[in-house]
């Protein structure tokens, strides 16, 4: 059968208006086996996957929540639509509008969004907004600003975001036949995860499944409100995807922590960028900084509570394509070597001359 996107693939399951969905076929990504870097965290008997939501049209997660949010949008008869963005967030909004024919303004903290997002948000047309602040000073702007009904805010405080990106769940528990042991993911605006854990509950409740996964998020350390229990004013962290100090959907992200007797936890920046080496050079699976953050919660988890994660089913949430950040690779490596075109310069290059 061929695949239509989320919505048409769950409809009976989203709480979505019943319009020709606005959509770019995303979902459908692979649950990918990562039995190398298992072996390499010594997580024993661990079977590990990532569900690689790199792979959706835009390169992130966020489009599962956008053809939600723009299809209501259009159902509701919104004429344009606004967001505050670490970078995915608005390279999502800017296509989904674009398919919609609808306006889109983004709001993105000045310098501080990767290569990748910015070119995308450019390349489908929205109007690109930097202002002098973070990432919660823009949610706070397009906040108000929408309230005045003159726009159609699309951030994920928009719970038809939620309703979208909750089936990332439902495909996970569709491809193993029941619900992971654990589920470990980035936070940053805490949409994700309240999204995973409606969706591992809903497919519960209706008996698609007979049990549910405890939740791993994992905060930077520099930008970790939920594990300090107060906000952040200044955010910092390689992982500018999750650069937030007063998650929109906090509240929730804890009560998914406690009601799945989960953890949430904080990891440096080190232990983000090691994560995100092995991911790319043990599995050939390349995501921007962000993404890596699950890894890096996991082997932590893992390295302080053994038994909890020992012989279980474990799925990372690889939210956005290493393509996203391209700098974060080019700043740490040395420049490739240069030779002259001819044989005998490549021979001694890679060693097998004479
Ligand atoms: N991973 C990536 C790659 C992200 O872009 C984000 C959020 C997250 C994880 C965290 O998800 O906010 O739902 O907890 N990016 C938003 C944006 C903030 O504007 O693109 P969350």
């Amino acid at each position: 059968m061929s695949w239509s996107g989320i919505i048409a693939a769950y409809r009976p399951l989203l709480d979505v208006a019943a319009i020709e969905p606005i959509t770019l076929l995303e979902g459908n990504t692979p649950l990918i086996p990562l039995p190398r870097l298992a072996r390499a965290l010594n997580l024993e008997g661990v079977d590990l996957r990532a569900k690689y939501e790199g792979l959706n049209p835009t390169g992130s997660f966020k489009d599962r929540g956008m053809t939600a949010a723009i299809t209501q949008a259009v159902a509701d008869g919104a004429k344009s639509v606004i967001c505050a963005s670490t970078g995915n967030t608005a390279a999502s909004a800017a296509a989904y509008a674009a398919r919609a024919e609808l306006k889109c303004v983004v709001l993105i903290p000045q310098g501080k969004v990767a290569a990748g997002k910015l070119a995308g948000a450019i390349a489908y047309g929205a109007q690109v907004i930097a202002i002098q602040g973070s990432f919660d000073d823009g949610l706070r702007m397009v906040r108000e600003i929408s309230a005045t009904g003159k726009i159609m805010l699309v951030n994920s405080i928009n719970p038809y975001r939620i309703e979208g990106q909750k089936t990332s769940a439902f495909e996970i528990c569709d491809a193993l036949g029941s619900a992971p042991d654990w589920l470990c993911l980035p936070v940053g605006n805490a949409g994700n995860i309240t999204a995973y854990w409606r969706g591992f509950k809903q497919y519960h409740a209706i008996g698609k499944v007979t049990n549910r996964p405890r939740m791993l998020g994992v905060q930077a350390a520099g930008s970790a409100p939920l594990v300090l229990g107060h906000a952040v004013d200044k955010p910092e962290t390689i992982a500018t995807a999750i650069r937030i100090g007063r998650p929109a959907r906090g509240e929730e992200a804890l009560m998914a922590k406690d009601e799945s007797n989960g953890h949430i936890l904080a990891v440096t920046d080190n232990e983000i960028l090691e994560a995100w080496k092995m991911l790319a050079e043990i599995e050939g699976v390349w995501v921007e900084p962000a993404s890596a953050a699950g890894v890096a919660g996991l082997r932590k988890a893992a390295q302080q509570h053994p038994a909890d994660f020992t012989g279980k089913r474990i799925v990372c949430i690889l939210t956005g394509h290493g393509l996203k950040d391209p700098d974060a690779v080019i700043q740490r490596a040395p420049a490739p070597v240069e030779i002259p075109a001819e044989l005998h310069a490549l021979e001694d290059a890679i060693g097998v001359s004479g």
